[in-house]
């Protein structure tokens, strides 16, 4: 299987991803314009810190970088306080100055545009390098159980668990979206050269179970990342709970 598996602390995990994604910046900038894959959620705002702050100590500009976001609620406005663009530009974006085109979101009327785009403004080796977090439902962007195993970029209905996780952001139910526009599993094994995904807490125990040692299959779209040819999974001690020991022994802390 393709997957090396780190069990840490976040913190701890937050540096060893900003490493790894402006170590890969690093090395691409001087060739070309660095592609790198993004998720939003609680899980990677502690990594975008890192970055920027691996990249000041280094030197590495991080406005040259395009950032491919997985997804986009659908009825938000782009100004919305909760769209995932406003989540990027607070994060990352306004903060390293990406110009406007090298923030890129998937077209909410046109999704399957954006694996388009992706393969025409990419090199062979299309997104060098980005980060997924996983849902309770097993979900990779919002790729949802039962999604299509080779899909590209398409409308999701949002699973019931998904949404009432969403409401400790949105307040209620009713004003959490139903949809979003998200990559697909074939999006981004199609795509990415190599994925990061970070998963903590214990209420990420069954998911990242299912994802690393339940059967492979749309069920837990998660788990069709044993699919893809370079994926780095980073836990927390909790998270890693319900993995065996055989499993765990592969692990470097
Ligand atoms: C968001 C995304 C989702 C989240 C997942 C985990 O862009 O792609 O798959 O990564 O829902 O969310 P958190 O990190 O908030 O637990």
């Amino acid at each position: 299987m393709p997957i090396s598996l780190i069990v840490c602390t976040p913190e701890q995990a937050a540096v060893v991803a900003a490493e790894l994604v402006v170590g890969t910046v690093a090395r691409i900038l001087p060739h070309r314009t660095p592609e790198v894959g993004a998720a939003t959620g609680n899980t990677p705002i502690p990594t975008y810190r890192e970055m920027i702050a691996a990249a000041t100590r280094q030197g590495v500009d991080l406005s040259r970088v395009r950032t491919w976001n997985l997804d986009e609620y659908r009825g938000l406005s782009p100004g919305h306080p909760l769209s995932y663009r406003t989540y990027m530009a607070t994060h990352l974006h306004d903060r390293v100055g990406t110009p406007p085109e090298f923030r890129c979101f998937p077209d909410l009327d046109d999704p399957a545009a954006y694996d388009l785009r992706i393969a025409r403004d990419t090199t062979a080796s299309g997104i060098d390098i980005g980060l997924l977090g996983i849902g309770r439902t097993g979900h990779i962007g919002f790729a949802e159980p039962g999604c299509d195993e080779d899909g590209g970029t398409f409308l999701s209905e949002l699973h019931q668990t998904t949404r009432q996780d969403a409401v400790r952001e949105f307040g209620s139910l009713d004003l959490v979206p139903t949809h979003a526009v998200s990559m697909g599993v074939g999006t981004i094994r199609k795509y990415w050269s190599r994925v990061i995904l970070m998963a903590f807490g214990l209420g990420k125990a069954d998911p990242v179970w299912g994802m690393l040692q339940g059967p492979i299959g749309n069920h837990c779209p998660a788990s069709l990342l044993r699919r893809h040819r370079d994926v780095t999974v980073l836990l927390d001690p909790p998270a890693a709970s319900k993995l065996t020991m055989k499993l765990l022994q592969a692990t470097q802390c």
